[in-house]
């Protein structure tokens, strides 16, 4: 087989990338472990930032988004006693919507499938070759068994963490923090308890109320590493979420719903740099992992393609390599913008039982929610930056 862009792996990522290639007139092979059904019902990400949501658009993908997603002004931060309502639009000209992961790969696998796009599902040991040469390739044994080779001018490594594409990266400089807490998860069919989400610091750790659709709530507990999502009854999950959300708070009630997803999900920051090695190219969870509290991972896994995307066109089409020689350079900018956002974020609001942090922790959260200066430079960073900052 031979293509021009060997895309390994069919997440947010990898389709968006076959997809704004395929608009600017370069072919693209995907491969990908899963199989395409387990790919489109992975539960993951909720929020879109305002220029992932331009990017959509513009590019034929937005038509869902305004019809079943829902637009947000802002969010509410709050701590015991306090609830303040942040809004983006009013403070820094842009606003977000959720509309969830599943919802986006759901759209790029239509989209993918209406232009005959090449996608191979459950595929196996996929290996990079001669990275370093005008004549990659990639190996891997089909769905059926048989031993394939795919033939590139390029390799995009849209393969998330545990992906090999990052490994093929030699003397790559990698920077890591692991975070001393996890993330309990659940979804429920139940009305969201508020109209926007709720980011919230209690002592007995962070919560989070965020949603999916007008019945269907999604929230977030703070637990500790290693915590067995079935050890916690539903019960107890939505006592919890209840003491930590506020329930009672100037009147908010929070509607426990059936539970009927739950999962645990660990949170670290990671950033891998160059983004490129000769003509392999990284682009998503591949290069970089942020902890879900700034909603960053699926908005900064479009905004790399955005980049990747014009740059493989420029190179393929047009044997004009500049914008492919800064795009490591490029990406990496929003990459630490947004690592350092997402952290930021995270340690505001998570408790660690240290009684000093705590009170620095409130004492920012208070400054950040009363005071303009404050509040924009959240609404900035959680609405977006445009693309190509
Ligand atoms: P992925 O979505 O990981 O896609 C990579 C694809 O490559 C996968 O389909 C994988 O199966 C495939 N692949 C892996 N290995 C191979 C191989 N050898 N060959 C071929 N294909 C391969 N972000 C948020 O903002 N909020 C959240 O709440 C949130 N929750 C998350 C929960 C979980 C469990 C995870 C893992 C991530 C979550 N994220 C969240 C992060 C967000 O979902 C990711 O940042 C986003 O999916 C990145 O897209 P991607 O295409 O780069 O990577
Ligand atoms: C989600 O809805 O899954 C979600 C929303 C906001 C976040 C993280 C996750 O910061």
């Amino acid at each position: 087989m031979r293509t021009q862009v060997a895309i390994i792996g069919a997440g947010p990522a990898g389709l968006l990338l076959s997809h704004l290639l395929a608009q600017g007139g370069v072919e693209s092979v995907v491969l990908e472990t899963r199989s395409e059904a387990y790919v489109a019902a992975r539960i993951r990400a909720g929020i879109l930032e305002h220029s992932s949501v331009e990017l959509l658009e513009a590019v034929g993908l937005g038509a869902r988004i305004r019809t079943e997603g829902d637009h947000h002004r802002g969010i509410y931060l709050q701590w015991p006693g306090e609830r303040h309502h942040l809004d983006f639009v009013d403070l820094a000209g842009r606003s977000v919507w959720v509309y969830g992961q599943t919802e986006v790969q759901k759209d790029l696998i239509a989209a993918r499938a209406a232009d005959d796009q090449e996608i191979h599902y459950e595929v196996s040991d996929v290996a990079l070759h001669e990275v370093e040469s005008d004549r990659p390739y990639v190996t891997f044994t089909d769905k059926s068994g048989s031993t394939q080779r795919l033939d590139c001018d390029v390799i995009a490594g849209c393969d998330g963490s545990f992906g090999p594409s990052r490994h093929a990266v030699p003397a790559a400089k990698t920077f890591e923090r692991v975070y001393p807490y996890s993330w309990f998860g659940i979804l429920a069919d139940v009305a969201p308890s508020t109209d926007e989400l709720i980011y919230a610091w209690h002592p007995n750790g962070f919560a989070l109320h965020s949603m999916r659709s007008a019945t269907v709530s999604r929230l977030y507990l703070q637990v500790p590493n290693g915590t067995d999502p079935e050890s916690w009854s539903d019960d107890r999950i939505w006592e919890e979420l209840a003491t930590r959300l506020g329930h009672g708070q100037n009147g908010w009630k929070l509607t426990p719903g059936p539970i009927t997803d739950k999962s645990v999900l660990p949170m670290r920051s990671y950033v891998q740099t160059p983004m490129r090695h000769g003509n392999l190219f990284l682009a998503g969870d591949a290069a970089h992992i942020v902890p879900p509290t700034g909603a960053k991972g699926l908005n900064l896994a479009i905004a790399d393609v955005a980049l990747l995307s014009k740059a493989l066109i420029a190179q393929l089409r047009e044997k004009n390599p500049a914008l492919a020689e800064r795009y490591s350079d490029d990406a990496q900018r929003r990459v630490w913008r947004c690592t350092h956002f997402s952290w930021w974020m995270t340690t505001m609001l998570h408790t660690s039982g240290d009684p000093f942090d705590a009170e620095l922790q409130l004492s920012q959260l208070r400054w950040v929610a009363t005071s303009r200066a404050g509040a924009t430079g959240l609404a900035e960073n959680y609405a977006g930056l445009p693309i190509g900052y």
